[in-house]
């Protein structure tokens, strides 16, 4: 290990026990640690998020590892890109300082590592939650084991997931972690699509007509006031379905801070969620309405 190199070369690390004592000697060092943590095929959200870090901290590590139990679809898991060569590359373009890419067992040596026990006070009940059991559980849980490895200052994740920000944001404060968690916009494709890791596997007539979704975000954000809500999710939802290939899966309008579903009166603070398929593939956006 050389961390007088950390600005010019990436150290690419597999353990716990190579990454800790790198760790604990940039803090010896008083420097600052902020933390990626990522499953791979990065895009330029994620390097938005790498950039951020690099401005707010003395070192950035960024973590590889496709959680298994996260997923609650094995098709999902396995069509999942992989793209670890690129990603190393792309980091080390960055000037990330850290790649941390585990094994499974690395992070679960035992099945007591892989649930965490934590009641997430109902953000995890509806959307994702509904849609894909046991996906939050297996998300915070790999996320605090991560956390409690790197120990960073900062941690940073995308407002595109942003009932996991949310979940992660309160994981935080159960736990009493000391880590800021820094939520960073959503980057899109020119014609709106949020970008994702499974944006990839769209065909390209897919992709260009994923423009419906941030599109139909932006309708019922121009209509939030003299629409009801049950006409705003309808409009989300026959707009995106109107177009060839897309299924809406769900659509929901939430408080922004409790998720849970809003009514009519109460129209503060909202935003709508959507997860829809194109093709085989899932996409999520979100939007501020108010
Ligand atoms: O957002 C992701 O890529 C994952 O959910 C995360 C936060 C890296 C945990 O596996």
């Amino acid at each position: 290990m050389n961390l007088g190199a950390i600005y010019f070369s990436m150290e690419i690390i597999h353990t716990i026990g190579i990454l800790q004592p790198y760790i604990n000697e940039c803090k010896a060092r008083q420097l600052q640690v902020g933390f990626v943590p990522t499953m791979g095929a990065l895009h330029e959200g994620h390097l938005s998020l790498i950039r951020q870090s690099l401005k707010e901290n003395d070192i950035t590590v960024c973590s590889i590892f496709v959680n298994p139990t996260q997923f609650n679809n094995t098709n999902d898991l396995a069509n999942y890109p992989r793209t670890i060569a690129s990603d190393i590359q792309l980091l080390e373009k960055e000037g990330c300082a850290v790649v941390f890419i585990p094994n499974e067992n690395e992070i679960y040596p035992s099945v007591s590592f892989k649930t965490l026990s934590i009641d997430l006070q109902d953000l995890d009940k509806n959307m994702e939650g509904k849609y894909r059991p046991g996906h939050f559980t297996g998300m915070v849980t790999v996320v605090k084991r991560l956390f409690e490895i790197v120990q960073p200052h900062k941690a940073y994740f995308g407002k595109k997931d942003y009932q996991q920000l949310k979940i992660i944001q309160f994981m935080v404060s159960y736990f009493k972690l000391p880590i800021q968690i820094i939520a960073c916009e959503t980057l899109r494709e020119p014609n709106g699509l949020a970008m994702s890791s499974r944006n990839t596997r769209l065909s390209a007539e897919q992709r260009k007509n994923a423009e419906v979704i941030y599109r139909a975000l932006l309708n019922a954000k121009q209509n939030f006031f003299t629409l009801s809500i049950t006409q705003l999710k309808n409009r989300i939802t026959e707009e995106i379905n109107s177009c060839k290939d897309f299924k809406v899966e769900y659509v929901e309008i939430a408080d922004a801070n409790s998720l849970k579903p809003i009514i009519d009166n109460e129209k503060i603070n909202a935003m709508a969620f959507v997860a829809c398929f194109a093709g085989e593939v899932r996409l999520i956006d979100n939007i501020h309405l108010s």
